[in-house]
This record gives structure tokens, sequence and C-alpha cells, in this order.
């Protein structure tokens, strides 16, 4: 098969994979699906250097795993309680926040989905700069990592909720992040325990405008 063949599997075996056997995956494999993470481009203007882009391997072995998930757990709680009095004063809110309500109180009842159901949880951290683009170039470096992992055979999911955590301290603290300083995004990582049926994605031609 040719590279680009070999590309192109990868892109279309990509799937979020939310249930994982026991089985760790190795330190080997992790780190070069973190190498994979760290070859993505960042925003040069925004931010450069050793402190730029961080990489935190949290694995299940380790009771940092435990505590990070209790800090995640009770941040969503708040997270739910602010969220529940932002959308009742607000009708579009109202309307369309309930999924992610519901979310967030799953959240703060059964803790978070990856921090602990996953072998691995990964957080990436990227130094806030000017222009503020740090998500974006996070989401560019976990795309990467995805793809890595599925090219491994290790399932991956996205933990967004990683990304909320930016605002507690004490979870901050537990990575050893200046409080503030640094955008976050997350993501779970093990073998894969179920095969996801594809979802509908529209045609190319339904979505694509050609001005050629
Ligand atoms: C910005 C963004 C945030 C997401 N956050 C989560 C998340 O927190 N947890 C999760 O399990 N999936 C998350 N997803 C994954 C989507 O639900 C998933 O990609 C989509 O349903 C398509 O399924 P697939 O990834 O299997 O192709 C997120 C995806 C995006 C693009």
């Amino acid at each position: 098969m040719s590279i680009n063949q070999n590309l192109d599997e990868i892109i279309k075996a990509r799937r979020s994979i939310r249930m994982f056997t026991s089985e760790m995956p190795t330190k080997k494999d992790i780190e070069t699906i973190v190498q994979a993470g760290a070859l993505t481009p960042f925003a040069a203007l925004a931010n450069t250097g050793k402190d730029a882009r961080k990489f935190f391997v949290v694995s299940r072995n380790n009771p940092l795993l435990n505590k990070l998930s209790s800090v995640v757990k009770n941040r969503a709680g708040i997270f739910a309680e602010q969220f529940k009095a932002q959308i009742n004063s607000n009708p579009i809110l109202q309307a369309q926040g309930q999924g992610f309500l519901k979310r967030l109180e799953l959240t703060a009842q059964q803790g978070p989905l990856g921090i602990g159901s996953a072998p691995y949880y990964i957080v990436v951290a990227e130094k806030r700069g000017i222009p503020d683009v740090q998500h974006k170039s996070i989401a560019h470096c976990m795309e990467n990592m995805w793809l890595k992992a599925t090219a491994l055979g290790l399932g991956f999911h996205l933990v967004s909720i990683t990304t909320q955590m930016e605002q507690d301290d004490e979870f901050c603290n537990l990575l050893n992040l200046p409080f503030g300083e640094y955008r976050l995004d997350g993501c779970a990582i093990g073998y894969p325990a179920q095969n996801p049926p594809q979802p509908i994605r529209p045609r190319i031609d339904e979505v694509t405008t050609w001005y050629i």
C-alpha cells in the first residue's frame, strides 16, 4: 500500500473510542503518540520555546489520576450550578444548552469519562499568548496524537472538560502548572473494547461549493 493509501486508511479508521480493555499500552507507544503531538504546528507569533507546549502523561497506576479525577468531578458540579443559573436567565441558552448541562451533571455524579476509565489520561498545555490561539493549536496536537494512536491500534477519545480545568487552581497545582498561564485540553488512550458503528456523514458533494 502506498503512503497515500496508508494515510487515507488511518484517517478513515480514526474513531472516538470510549471503552477500553484493562491492558496497558507500552510507554514506548505512548511516547510516539506524544512525539506525533509535538510535531504539530504552533502559532509562532503567539508562542514559542520549550515552555510553550507541555504534555502530562498520567497512567491509572499513578495515584495522581484519582486526584485529578476527583478535582474534575467537584469542579463539574460547580460548573453545572453556574451553567444552570445562566440558562435560566437566557432563553437561547435554555433551548440549546440542555445537552451540555446534562453532561456536566453526569460528570459531577459519576466522575469524568476518560480520567480513570482509560489506562492513560494525557493533558496538553499551551502557554497563553497573544493572539489567544492556544486552543486551536492544541486541537492540531490532539488530532495528530489521535491519528498516531489509531495507527498503533489504540483507542482514543477527547476529554474536553480538561479545557475548563484551566480555571481550577487545584487541577493546575497538581500538574505543577502556574495557574492562569496555560490553555489545556486532554484525551484518554488505551486498547479499544468496542468497535462503534460508523456515524452518518454527509457526502462531500452535499457540503462542498466549488468555485473553479
Ligand atoms: C471540539 C470537540 C470536542 C469533543 N469533546 C469530546 C469529549 O469531551 N468526550 C468525548 O468522548 N468525545 C468528544 N468529542 C468527539 C466527538 O463526539 C466525535 O468526534 C464525534 O461524535 C464523531 O465521532 P468519531 O470521533 O468516532 O468520528 C469531541 C469532538 C470535538 C471536535
